[in-house]
């Protein structure tokens, strides 16, 4: 079973109240949700392999720690995701950032891929998966699955809010991702929309409502 990760950092839960408020407007809220992937970027990239290198400071020859193994990267689910790429990227600039579109048809509820680009040497890295709302679970879940059938296998999955729903769908689908958000919400309403969530994030990042 995948791990579950909640981040109660108290700079992520302010920042994740003004996001949650419905009246932040689009900019102070694309702000924020780049500063708060930001922030868990931190924590999630917390089990990446070092090696010791010698170098010289100005004092003295010493051993230090640099990364070394497999390199990250950072595959936003288009739209919505994409507002997370840049605070990863801050911090660990050397990633590559593929992208999956995908769109959750309003009749079914079941999403739809319209696009998928990764690094070509995707196989070789741990990918990172970031979308701010995992709701009924199944963007996320097909995402991953369009991942792994491209051969890849060290997939992390990021959210900023997800419900009870999602998080079983996804540790149903995917027992070896693991999960990381800042905040577990109640419930899913009629239409599969958060409760009390954030309303429609690719809207709210983009403006488009
Ligand atoms: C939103 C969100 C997730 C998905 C979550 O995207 O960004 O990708 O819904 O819902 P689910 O867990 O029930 O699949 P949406 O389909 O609205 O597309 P957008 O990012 O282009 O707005
Ligand atoms: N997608 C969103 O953007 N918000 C939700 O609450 C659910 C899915």
């Amino acid at each position: 079973m995948g791990r579950l990760y909640v981040f109660d950092h108290p700079l992520i839960q302010h920042k994740l109240t003004m996001i949650r408020d419905k009246d932040t407007t689009s900019k102070d809220f694309r702000e924020l949700v780049d500063e708060v992937a930001m922030l868990m970027a931190y924590e999630v990239t917390r089990d990446m392999q070092l090696r010791e290198v010698e170098i010289e400071t100005p004092i003295t020859t010493t051993k230090s720690k640099v990364l070394a193994g497999r390199m990250i990267g950072v595959v936003p689910i288009m739209r919505a995701g994409l507002g997370m790429v840049n605070g990863f990227l801050r911090l660990v600039p050397a990633a590559k950032v593929g992208h999956i579109g995908l769109y959750r048809d309003p009749e079914t509820l079941k999403p739809v891929e319209y696009y998928c680009k990764l690094p070509v040497d995707a196989q070789e890295r741990d990918l990172i998966v970031v979308d701010p709302m995992l709701a009924t679970g199944g963007s996320a879940s097909a995402a991953i699955e369009f991942i792994k059938q491209r051969g890849c296998k060290s997939i992390k999955l990021v959210n900023l809010i997800a419900a009870p729903e999602g998080i079983e769908r996804v540790r149903a689908d995917h027992p070896d991702v693991d999960i990381f958000v800042a905040a577990v919400d109640e419930k899913l309403n009629d239409h599969s929309y958060i409760v009390p969530g954030l309303g429609d994030a690719g809207d709210r990042l983009f403006g488009t409502k």
